[in-house]
């Protein structure tokens, strides 16, 4: 679509500002690619922006309560620039654009995840449209359009890449099947072809990204026999491509097939992202999580055994209804005997429409911060320990970014387990999007620091 000559005259300013997780900050590159194929040009300053949106979460009430403030703050900029067309749209415009339509007037455009590829279109229609209606848009069954659909990727070094979308687990505190609708994996053909071409344009690492990427092809399997593990290999054998991340595994469909694939296919990356959640059987049974502890140790056991130097991140949730002591107790033991390299930990968090409300009495806010706190604590002593373990050894470093210290220059990338390590280097030569080692120094819980091996840049 092209801007009528009279906007075409005029630079037209996009402010999109993304909340929630990565598959939101893919849908926000959707959204960049289009807007700017429209000639729209990004700004980080919302005052002069024409077009303004909002790409929200609904996971947890906070972040919900966060994007009414921001809304807010919009709706003042609009009484004074009527004109700036406002969009809200993701899930948490999918899970209430009633409620978002009440409590932010001035709204213009309401759309669903599965709508982000539409944005042109309705651009063009509420532009047409002279009364200036808000429009709402919200269909989580749409299908995915993403291979035709522009694309504005954040970093030039490591790509998004929806491999499905939604969710057919329903752990019984999550908003998101209701949200993202049921899983659909797209073709495994439409996937290596766009990773081909991310190669062919200088991507160093590929990200998959699904609500549950172990279940990718579960949908399809009648019809072609393809699943996570058979993309995986293909997805290895894509020249120039030098790692493969993926997020999110669910523990119960994480197999020793898995492990083994991953094990053989020297681009995938030793990282496992496996939430855990809750360290109790108890607890973990009225999430509907389908996996008990023994399972999961086994999970663990078994990357530990095959995959060697692995490192193992996790999502753990305090105060679901009816937590005891007892059952954050048995949170704390997993947590020191799995010895996790990072944990995101959450507050319980009440979703209306899901049946956790219903399973327990509610965990006084005071009890859910302290367990917060302690979760943390522990997990930040672990982490520490995990970390500085490994100076000494030299490791592999994907070079994403760099900043000016003095007159040397700071660069910042990730291990191939997926920690955070920095290092200078003192020439010009730029080492962006480069494989180096480095020789780790030093360490905390969250950073490694590092010296470049001279004679070691791929
Ligand atoms: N309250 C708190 N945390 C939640 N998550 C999902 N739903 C909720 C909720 N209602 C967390 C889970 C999930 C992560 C993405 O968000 O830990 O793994
Ligand atoms: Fe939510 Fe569970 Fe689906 Fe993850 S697997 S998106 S926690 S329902």
């Amino acid at each position: 679509m092209v801007l009528s000559t009279k906007e075409a005259t005029k630079t037209l300013f996009y402010h999109l500002e993304t909340f929630g997780c990565q598959m939101n900050v893919n849908d926000s590159e959707y959204l960049s690619g289009q807007l700017e194929e429209m000639g729209y040009v990004m700004t980080r300053d919302i005052n002069i922006a024409d077009l303004i949106i909002l790409n929200t979460c609904c996971v947890r009430a906070k972040v919900e309560q966060k994007i009414y403030s921001r809304a807010g703050i919009i709706s003042k900029i609009k009484k004074f620039k009527p004109y700036i067309i406002f969009g809200i749209c993701g899930c948490m415009a999918q899970k209430g654009k009633e409620m978002i339509k009440k409590r932010v007037p001035a709204v213009d455009l309401i759309f669903g995840p599965s709508q982000i590829t539409s944005v042109q279109k309705l651009l063009e229609n509420f532009k047409q449209n002279k009364r200036r209606k808000t429009t709402i848009l919200c269909d989580n069954k749409e299908s995915f359009q993403l291979a035709s659909t522009p694309i504005k990727h954040q970093s030039s070094i490591t790509a998004y890449l929806q491999i499905m979308k939604g969710c057919n687990n329903f752990c019984s505190y999550c908003i998101v099947p209701y949200v993202r609708g049921p899983e659909e994996s797209r073709p495994a053909e439409e996937i290596l072809l766009e990773i081909e071409s991310l190669a062919q344009k200088n991507f160093k690492e590929i990200m998959l990204l699904g609500q549950n990427v172990n279940s990718y092809g579960y949908d399809l399997n009648l019809k072609t026999k393809e699943n996570f593990l058979t993309l995986l290999s293909k997805v290895n054998n894509i020249k120039n491509i030098e790692r493969i991340r993926f997020i999110t595994s669910h523990p119960k469909d994480f197999n020793l097939d898995l492990v083994k694939v991953i094990e053989k296919h020297p681009k995938i990356c030793e990282h496992i992202h496996l939430p855990l959640q809750s360290g109790s059987d108890t607890i973990l049974k009225k999430m509907n999580r389908k996996y008990n502890m023994e399972q999961y140790y086994n999970i663990i056991n078994n990357i530990k055994e095959h995959i060697p130097g692995a490192s193992i991140s996790s999502d753990i949730m305090v105060g679901f209804p009816g937590e005891t002591e007892r059952d954050f107790e048995e949170t704390i033991q997993a947590l020191k005997n799995i010895g996790f390299d990072s944990v995101y930990s959450f507050i319980y968090s009440n979703r209306e429409g899901t049946l956790s409300p219903f399973l327990g009495k509610d965990v006084p806010l005071e009890t859910k911060k302290k367990r917060l706190w302690t979760l943390l604590d522990i997990q930040k002593d672990i982490a520490n320990q995990k970390n500085r373990y490994l100076i000494g050894e030299t490791v592999e470093i994907l070079v994403e970014s760099s900043s000016k210290k003095g007159i040397e220059k700071q660069y910042w990338g990730k291990t191939r387990t997926n920690k955070v390590a920095v290092f200078t280097y003192p020439y010009q030569e730029d080492l962006l999007g480069r494989l180096v080692n480095v020789k780790i120094q030093n360490a905390d819980a969250y950073t490694l620091y590092g010296e470049l091996i001279n004679g070691k840049l791929k």
